[in-house]
């Protein structure tokens, strides 16, 4: 089931995403673009990520690191969305 119809990301790519690391809106966005066109399907993206799509949330929600190393530099961003140094392109 299409979750984001502006990029055609479906609630499977958007627990993948999560699987791999992202635990917000804005880290799923960074990583398929899902959420950043007309934003209507954020809340849905929200509900999946409460849902336990991301098995880093446990963790992220009592303080501890959620992404690092390598799941950081992939989205590009901390667990709070921010952003943060990438490595360059080899
Ligand atoms: S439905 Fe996802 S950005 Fe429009």
């Amino acid at each position: 089931m299409f979750v984001c119809s502006c990029f055609g990301v479906t609630e499977e790519q958007v627990r993948k995403h999560a699987e791999s690391g992202a635990c917000t809106p804005r880290q799923i966005a960074s990583a398929c673009k899902a959420g950043t066109d007309c934003g209507g399907c954020v809340r849905r993206i929200q509900a999946l990520l409460g849902r336990g799509a991301c098995p880093r949330r446990e963790s992220a929600d009592r303080g501890a690191p959620a992404l690092t190393g390598a799941a950081a530099a992939r989205t590009g961003e901390d667990r709070q969305g921010a952003p943060v140094a990438l490595p360059d392109a080899a």
